[in-house]
């Protein structure tokens, strides 16, 4: 691994690792999506690279997690092949003090809201700069459409109050497509007072497939900081 120096990389190395030395043999492990988890994933393919764990199979959220735990070594399997997953580990964009969580910076919370939510256990990992009173201050709330849906369903978010905005690519020309094919809709709410609420009635929208908010989904949020100038992790 490269030697970071940047403290944000370093924060979320360190809740990386964190998180993957939690992980135990002969478990099913929910690899999450993005930078953060993306760190566990290689001190989990280190640790059964170095025979401190053994008999460990993934479940990818993402194509992103796929290609990252085949880098890794790390064996793979699906929902269909097993009746548990025993710990899943992800990160988020925002956590508020009650576990909530808002996810889907990348694209992936519908497929990681069926792993982490089907998990006996879910560690969140994230840095310091995630933590929030109140979800939605910072990042946008981000609802993954079917693509014929998108002008009804925006229209839909605004009759909500929110301010919706198709997320376009970035070195790609055109919209987002997940991984199932849909496009993501990213929407400012002014306040999220009453995120199980909104979680459900987003998804009621026709041609929602799923939004962002993890309500009552996570059992762990492991958190990198810096303290006197050295990487720590918290368990909150
Ligand atoms: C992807 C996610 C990510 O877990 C979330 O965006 C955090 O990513 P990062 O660790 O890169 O900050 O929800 O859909």
């Amino acid at each position: 691994m490269t030697v970071a120096t940047d403290p944000v990389t370093i924060m979320k190395q360190e809740v990386g690792k964190a998180a993957a030395s939690r992980v135990q043999s002969g478990s099913i492990v929910g690899l999450g999506t993005g930078s953060t988890t993306a760190y566990a994933i290689q001190f989990i393919g280190d640790r059964l690279q170095s025979g401190d764990l053994k008999e460990i199979s993934g479940i990818p959220t993402s194509f992103q997690a796929e290609v990252l735990a085949k880098k890794y070594g790390i064996p793979l399997t699906t929902l269909d092949a097993v009746d548990r997953i025993d710990v899943a580990i992800d990160g988020a964009d925002e956590v508020d003090p009650n576990f909530n969580l808002i996810k889907g910076g990348g694209a992936a919370h519908t497929r990681e809201k069926v792993v982490d939510a089907l998990a006996e256990q879910f560690i969140v990992v994230v840095d310091s700069g995630k933590l929030t009173d109140r979800l939605g201050s910072t990042f946008l709330l981000p609802v993954e459409v079917i693509p014929m849906a998108i002008t009804p369903a925006m229209r839909a978010i605004e009759k909500l109050g929110g301010k919706p905005e198709l997320r376009m690519g970035v070195k790609k020309a055109g919209p987002v497509v997940t991984d199932q094919g849909n496009l993501v809709i990213d929407v400012k709410f002014d306040a999220i007072d009453d995120p199980a609420g909104l979680e459900k009635t987003l998804n009621n929208i026709p041609g929602v497939l799923e939004n962002g908010l993890f309500v009552g989904v996570a059992d762990v949020v492991l958190v990198g900081e810096i303290k006197d100038g050295q990487p720590t992790v918290r368990e909150l």
